[in-house]
């Protein structure tokens, strides 16, 4: 079986082919740049038109695939920039009618936490999603997945971004802060924002500003954000996996490449007798073959959506969609069931 799925919710155009090992046959993106500033909408949803097409052309031919050897075309809903996931939605409806093949619905947090969760090995882990959008502990139950604790303001990938760009860099922030932050010496301390099983960054951002004003050094500041921010993650992480007694955590998003809240959540869950897992970072970051792979796994269970009804959806969190590929014969017995009687 192969899914073609097609990636456009934010600053990166992707387009991957996946079979039903979850083999990557092919993976072709294309990120979005601005000169300065951070991400405007319009403008990367013109850079996704720009190169979607060429996207697809690029990861049939390095995969080695026919159209007609595909079994469905999946492409990311939502969440995600409203003009941005249109770019995406319109090549894979086209693509869709042209090739005569289902079109799959993906939500986009969902497919950061299935690729993750296949390439682990582990079954039922605790997701650690932190991107740019999102800042989320997820865990499955009953039908969906279910976010546990996330950011009260800003996704942590935001506020590294607009950080660096405050401190005078360009788009993304989050790797040139983790270069910075290794030449960092002295740790300052920063609003620590933990709210049960929630963060928040907006003290962190006011905080680091005042003190770099003061003539704190970069590399200090960058360090100081990385050891806070990423132990708060690692808090929230803690205590999910403590509650559920999970086997284990896996990191999806883009800052789940950072080296240091890898160790961090590593040594956490491996000082619990738990195992951690990131993936490889071409598929932790935005990537067409997490929304093929998602794309299969509902595409196996028959979910597909007809063209009139395949609208974007810009604020479809992760707990908003259902994922009946996870449900155990338990649950589905129960959800099959008649109602009880009186
Ligand atoms: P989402 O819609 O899931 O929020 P996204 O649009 O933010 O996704 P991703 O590719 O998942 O896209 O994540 C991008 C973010 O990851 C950016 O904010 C970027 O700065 C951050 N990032 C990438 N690499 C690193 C790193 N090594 N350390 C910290 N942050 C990183
Ligand atoms: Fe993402």
């Amino acid at each position: 079986m192969l899914v073609l799925g097609i990636e456009s919710t934010a600053h990166t155009a992707s387009v991957g082919v996946v079979d039903e090992t979850a083999k990557v046959l092919a993976l072709a993106s294309s990120m979005h740049r601005p000169e300065h500033g951070g991400i405007h909408p319009r403008e990367a949803a013109n850079h996704h038109v720009d190169v979607l097409p060429e996207l697809v052309g690029r990861a049939l031919e390095e995969g080695r695939v026919r159209p007609s050897e595909l079994d469905a075309v999946a492409f990311a809903q939502g969440p995600g920039l409203g003009p941005c996931l249109r770019a995406g939605a319109t090549v894979g409806r086209m693509l869709s009618m042209a090739w005569r093949r289902p079109l799959v619905p993906v939500n986009h947090c969902v497919a950061h936490v299935e690729i993750a969760r296949v390439l682990s090995g582990l079954d039922d882990p605790i997701l650690l999603y932190a991107s740019g959008g999102n800042t989320q502990v997820i865990a499955y139950a009953r039908g969906r997945y279910r976010v546990l604790g996330e950011t009260l303001d800003v996704g942590i990938g935001n506020f590294l971004d607009k950080l660096w760009i405050e401190f005078g860099g360009t788009f993304p922030g989050g790797p040139a802060l983790e270069r910075e932050a290794l030449e960092g010496r002295e740790l300052h301390p920063l609003p620590y924002s933990v709210h049960g099983m929630d963060v928040a960054f907006s003290g962190m951002m006011t905080a680091t500003l005042a003190l770099r004003a003061r003539g704190v050094p970069r590399p200090d500041l960058a360090y100081s954000v990385e050891a806070t921010a990423y132990a708060m993650l690692t808090e929230i992480t803690e205590r999910a996996l403590a509650h559920l007694r999970g086997e284990g955590v896996v990191l999806g998003g883009g800052v789940a490449c950072n080296q240091r809240l890898q160790g961090m959540v590593r040594a956490m869950v491996e000082g619990r007798g738990g195992t951690m897992f990131a993936p490889p970072r071409s598929l932790c970051v935005d990537n067409g073959a997490m929304i093929a792979w998602t794309g299969l796994l509902a595409h196996r269970l028959g979910v597909h959506v007809s063209v009139a009804a395949s609208g974007v959806q810009p604020r479809q969190r992760t707990d908003l969609v259902t994922t009946p590929w996870r449900e155990s014969p338990a649950e589905r017995r129960v959800a099959a069931a008649p109602p009880p009687v009186g």
